[in-house]
């Protein structure tokens, strides 16, 4: 495995797509500060020394259908990560782990792909390890040693991230991929509700399930069962 480890960056995720058509699949990059780091929807994401900030660049055969399952491998790796240091968390629809209601991590893949075809998708992390959260942030945002009181060697951290995340893209590359929707439907806050922001405007419902191919069912106020897919949303 390829590991190419910055000081300083603008964004893991950008040098990743930057490298990722000629860069062999595995490839991680890792930083420890971001000056440019970002989020879904282009949010910027706060990247000071003591988080875990990195991207692996993928490149299954596969079509662009299939993404969503790999943005769960990721948030499936940092849940186990995190219960290897005595940590509960779990997954929100689709890309947040959270421990005691609050965010510790976001996951945000980005791809190049046709209709047909996937030439490769980054897969970034950013896990809060031993870096501070910002005052305003504190009532929804933690770090491993916020909850954990000690602060946790960021190296033990990353390999154990990068050795559940390979263990769980081969079980993807095997088309394994009931096993891993019943991982993820076991780690993940279902059942409770949730507020969907779409471009149409924002739906109210309560997270049911998922389906084969990580849609999220909702069942709106009237009872009706809606598909959300990733990508067109924002959960609340
Ligand atoms: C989110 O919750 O919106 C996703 C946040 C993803 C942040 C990580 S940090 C490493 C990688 N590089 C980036 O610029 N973003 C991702």
């Amino acid at each position: 495995k390829k590991v190419i480890y910055f000081q300083e960056i603008d964004s893991t995720n950008e040098y990743a797509k930057r490298i990722a058509l000629d860069e062999e699949e595995g490839t991680i990059i890792v930083a420890d500060t971001q000056k440019s780091g970002y989020g879904r929807k282009f949010r910027m994401w706060a990247s000071p020394r003591g988080g875990l900030w990195m991207s692996v660049i993928l490149k299954p055969k596969t079509t662009p259908d299939h993404i969503v399952k790999i943005v769960f491998l990721g948030a499936i790796a940092v849940v186990e990560t995190l219960e290897r240091f005595g940590i509960d968390a779990r997954i929100k629809w689709p890309n947040d782990v959270l421990v005691n209601e609050k965010k510790i991590c976001g996951i945000l893949a980005e791809g190049s792909f046709s209709e047909k075809e996937v030439y490769y998708i980054v897969l970034g992390v950013g896990l809060n390890v031993n870096n501070p959260i910002p005052e305003e942030l504190l009532s929804t945002s933690t770090s491993i040693s916020n909850v954990l009181g000690v602060q946790i060697p960021i190296e033990e951290i990353f390999r154990t991230i990068t050795e559940r995340l390979e263990y769980w893209y081969k079980e993807f590359l095997r088309g394994n991929d009931e096993k891993i929707l019943q991982k993820w439907r076991e780690k993940a806050l279902l059942n409770r509700g949730v507020k969907v922001i779409r471009e149409e405007g924002e739906i109210r419902g309560k997270a049911l399930d998922i389906d084969d191919l990580g849609a999220l069912i909702l069942e709106l106020e009237d009872g009706r069962k809606e598909k959300i897919l990733y990508g067109d949303v924002s959960l609340r």
